[in-house]
């Protein structure tokens, strides 16, 4: 693979010269940069990076990043792009004052959601899926979580999942999939959920895991839908077979999911629009990572994460954009930061520290994503000419990405 010299960066942003790489507290606001700098990818990877009076003079390929800025990708930690359809008519209902939770109690949400994914092949969600993941890349998504959840039965968890693993294979961007077949609990099984739980257990986690299919579990422990007991259980069971947990937790109720996460050494607790004083406390003292989803709360105008609060009081957060079509229908992360920093009261240095090294973390891919480091895998996005990061979030709604570069390739 060839060589990228990029040249003449008015600014480059998340360099990292530490070798301890997720950030907390007051170190969230600190983005380390370098300004009038080139950087050097081969092979895929990093390779050097500094001042313009110490660029080498030659690489296969040559960019000129005059005027412009370049900064690691993004990593989403938290989606669901693998779906059948989009759900307009139930956002059109909820302006029409139903709410999410009512709208899933009658058989829409999750369920509307999974009977048209049961009825749509594997290859038609794999070109859908695909379009999206190009969407979001175009807007400088480099690493990305994906879910299933949407399909219910095995053979439909399986098929999302699969779907997922051809993604994998098919696409530059750096992809984890996780099992979320404690989505919702099926309509059928809406008496006895027990038996949906065992399913989950004794038939889709083996399966899923026996084909490799999935690196973590996760679970929507929330009011409504899976309670703190039946959480645990499924993650145990998901344990045993190698997955790790992932979890949504305190959505639309203080829900004891974060605590149960956190039992259950979860890599990261998602969505905490309903957290406390002891939520916050037991995160402090855990290496679980709070993930919070601002477009979310945004799409559904409910609370926000209390982000700010978070941070004052030491703890380091992620932030990702949830796609799905239920709750969050947009992938596009520098939207996302402008609606983060508007409503939680975040600064751009926060979001961008959140979605990039913060985020590298929650997909475990601390060491190789999320910054500019030599040895880190080379995904790296060069703005249009802009004046800063700052700017980015400040001008909400235009794409300042002009290219992107995923595993050392301009796209
Ligand atoms: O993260 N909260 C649960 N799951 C998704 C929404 C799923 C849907 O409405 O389709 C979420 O918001
Ligand atoms: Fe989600």
């Amino acid at each position: 693979m060839s060589s990228i010299l990029i040249k003449n960066i008015k600014t480059m942003y998340g360099i990292q010269t530490q070798p301890l790489s997720f950030k907390k507290g007051a170190a969230m606001s600190v983005v380390d940069t370098l300004e009038n700098a080139f950087i050097l990818t081969d092979n895929g990877k990093i390779v050097d990076f500094g001042p313009m009076k110490e660029a080498p003079e030659r690489a296969d390929e040559i960019v000129d990043a005059s005027d412009r800025l370049v900064m690691p990708c993004w990593c989403d930690s938290h989606t669901h792009i693998v779906y059948a359809a989009p759900r307009e008519g139930e956002y059109v209902d909820r302006l029409h004052g139903a709410s999410y939770e009512e709208i899933a109690e009658k058989g829409g949400g999750i369920l509307n959601s999974a009977r048209k994914l049961q009825e749509t092949s594997e290859e038609d969600l794999f070109l859908s899926a695909g379009s999206r993941l190009n969407e979001v890349i175009s807007y400088g998504t480099g690493a990305i979580e994906i879910k299933s959840g949407y399909g219910l039965t095995t053979e439909s968890e399986l098929k999302m999942l699969r779907v997922i693993r051809k993604l994998k294979e098919s696409s530059p961007a750096t992809i984890k999939a996780s099992f979320l077949g404690a989505h919702a609990i099926p309509a059928m099984y809406k008496e006895n959920r027990h038996l949906y739980i065992d399913l989950l257990i004794h038939e889709m986690i083996p399966n899923v895991a026996g084909e490799g299919l999935a690196d973590y579990c996760d679970v929507f422990c929330d009011k409504g839908f899976y309670t703190v007991e039946e959480t645990d259980k499924i993650l145990k069971a998901a344990a045993k077979y190698g997955l790790k947990a992932k979890i949504h937790a305190n959505e639309l109720a203080i829900s004891g999911g974060v605590q149960i996460g956190i039992s259950n050494h979860a890599i990261s607790v998602d969505h905490l629009e309903a957290i406390g004083h002891d939520e916050i406390e037991a995160l402090k003292n855990s290496s679980t990572i709070p993930t919070v989803l601002p477009s979310c709360s945004f799409f559904l105008n409910i609370n926000y994460a209390p982000a700010r609060k978070m941070i004052d009081e030491g703890l380091g957060i992620g932030m990702a954009t949830d796609y799905n079509p239920g709750s969050s229908p947009s992938g596009n992360i520098p939207m996302l930061m402008a609606l983060a920093c508007n409503n939680m009261r975040i600064l751009p240095a926060e979001a961008f520290n959140a979605v990039t090294i913060n985020g590298a973390c929650a997909l475990e891919l601390g060491e190789s994503h999320g910054s500019v480091a030599r040895g880190k895998v080379a995904n790296l996005i060069i703005t249009k000419s802009i004046p800063s990061l700052d700017y980015m979030v400040y001008s909400f709604g235009s794409n300042h990405v002009d290219k992107v570069i995923l595993r050392g390739k301009i796209l």
